[in-house]
């Protein structure tokens, strides 16, 4: 296995960081040995620049193949759409057909608008909170993305960002005139989103959060949140960029009983292709119409054609169901395999997001080693594992049997403190710090 990492060197000189994506960066799961290309992927496998198959018990392409990889369905719908043509003077219907269906599934909204990218989407969302109060300041917990209104933040203090998902994210060409303007708080810490109100309340656009990531909300949490956006006028949004599609056909706030003043998705709503919804209440939405926002390619046929096929097929196989089904056998099956490996696990996430991290003092070597020897296995395995429909109990079972090979391995590799002698390469990188 060499062509892979061989284009990821040339692919450093002619790319600044290498890739589009952090999380596809190969410093980020096996320095100089991950695959990093790949020829074909289909359901939930995927061939490398040399012909070797994995099966992608992983990240799924981030998150954002949640039926699997090529979906027949999807990619079918997609055919059509490139031949009757991606791209016209006019506009495609299909966007007109996908904004009444992300209504008819959140009926608390009531216009949509579009972008490509879940950052972008985002940057939209804000910008229209800000245009409708007219008010610049917003409260935020987790990672949204990168751009200039997100990475503000850490104009304020270096480690504003930190605990948000993506700890250390550099805010070079930020302009420092956005100083100020974002407020963290941390999920399910309600006094600090109450002294945010407090100080801050009439100055507040926007509450923006996922409704929820690792973990689910405590009790009354997300209520008192809605009530302080209520009471302080601020627009309350909720980025579902990636709980999406997780938990419910649409928002995993439908499952959490609170609704938003805005919605955004992308991801899995188009199954892999480029889509993202911006959805909200009439009142607030039509503010984009004071404001200028406006891109040629959030206009091209293939992301809402996606979003409708892949949102079709997600309510017709109820395949949040499936989700939780996978995610909970990988979950049940990484605590019997460590407790029976003596390996100090932590286990968290929804179901469909399922995570794990080993307690040690080694720093990333255990889940380089953890996915080196899993690679040696014929799995794309990390910490994190994204369940898709394309997955089967046999996927999990194979999966899980080689899980129990490994974890004793990298056990007693911890005992010995031999873990850094057994990798190939270089300890993966933590996050965006260690790599600029
Ligand atoms: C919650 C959340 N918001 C926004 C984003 C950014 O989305 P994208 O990578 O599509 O720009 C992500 C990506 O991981 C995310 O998880």
């Amino acid at each position: 296995m060499r062509a892979g990492p061989d284009l990821y060197r040339k692919a450093r000189t002619l790319i600044p960081g290498g890739t589009q994506l952090l999380s596809k960066r190969p410093e980020m799961h096996l320095p100089g040995h991950w695959p990093s290309y790949y020829s074909r992927a289909q359901g939930a496998d995927v061939w490398d620049l040399d012909g070797n198959h994995y099966v992608d018990m992983g990240l799924s392409a981030v998150g954002a193949c949640v039926l699997g990889m090529a979906d027949p369905n999807v990619n079918a719908a997609v055919h059509v759409a490139v031949d009757a043509g991606n791209a016209s003077t006019l506009n495609c219907p299909e966007e007109v057909e996908l904004a009444e269906v992300l209504c008819e599934l959140h009926p608390w909204a009531s216009m949509v608008r579009y972008a490509r990218g879940g950052g972008e989407a985002m940057a939209v969302a804000a910008r229209i909170a800000r245009a409708s109060t007219g008010r610049e300041k917003i409260a935020f917990c987790g990672y949204h993305g990168w751009h200039d209104w997100y990475l503000a933040a850490n104009l304020a203090e270096d480690d504003a960002l930190d605990g948000h998902l993506l700890a250390g994210l550099a805010p070079a060409g930020v302009p420092r005139g956005l100083r100020g303007t974002m407020l963290p708080f941390r999920y399910n810490a309600l006094d600090e989103l109450e002294a945010i109100a407090a100080a801050e309340g009439q100055a507040l656009a926007a509450i923006v959060m996922e409704p929820l990531r690792n973990h689910g909300p405590a009790e009354g949490f997300l209520e008192r949140v809605r009530a302080i956006a209520t009471e302080t006028g601020a627009v309350l949004v909720f980025d579902e960029v990636t709980s999406g599609f997780r938990l419910a056909c649409g928002g995993a706030h439908r499952t959490l009983g609170v609704e938003p003043d805005i919605a955004v998705f992308a991801k899995a709503l188009g199954n892999g292709y480029p889509i993202a919804a911006i959805i909200g209440r009439r009142s607030v939405m039509q503010a984009a119409q004071s404001t200028f926002i406006s891109s040629t390619s959030w206009t091209e046929r293939i992301g809402p054609t996606a979003a409708l096929a892949t949102i079709r097929k997600f309510g017709r196989c109820t395949v949040h169901e499936h989700l939780m089904h996978m995610g909970t056998l990988v979950q049940e099956g990484w605590q019997k395999a460590a407790a029976q490996a003596e390996l100090d696990l932590e286990v968290s996430g929804i179901k469909p997001l399922s995570h794990f991290s080993i307690r040690s003092d080694a720093g990333e070597a255990p889940r380089t080693l953890f996915t080196q020897l899993m690679l040696e296995r014929g799995f794309l395995a990390h910490t994190n594992f994204y369940a898709t429909y394309a997955h089967t109990e046999q996927h999990v079972s194979s999966y899980l049997q080689a899980v129990r090979e490994v974890f004793p391995i990298i056990a007693s590799a911890l005992k010995k403190g031999t873990l850094e002698q057994m990798l190939r390469g270089p300890v993966a990188h933590a996050g965006f710090s260690r790599l600029t």
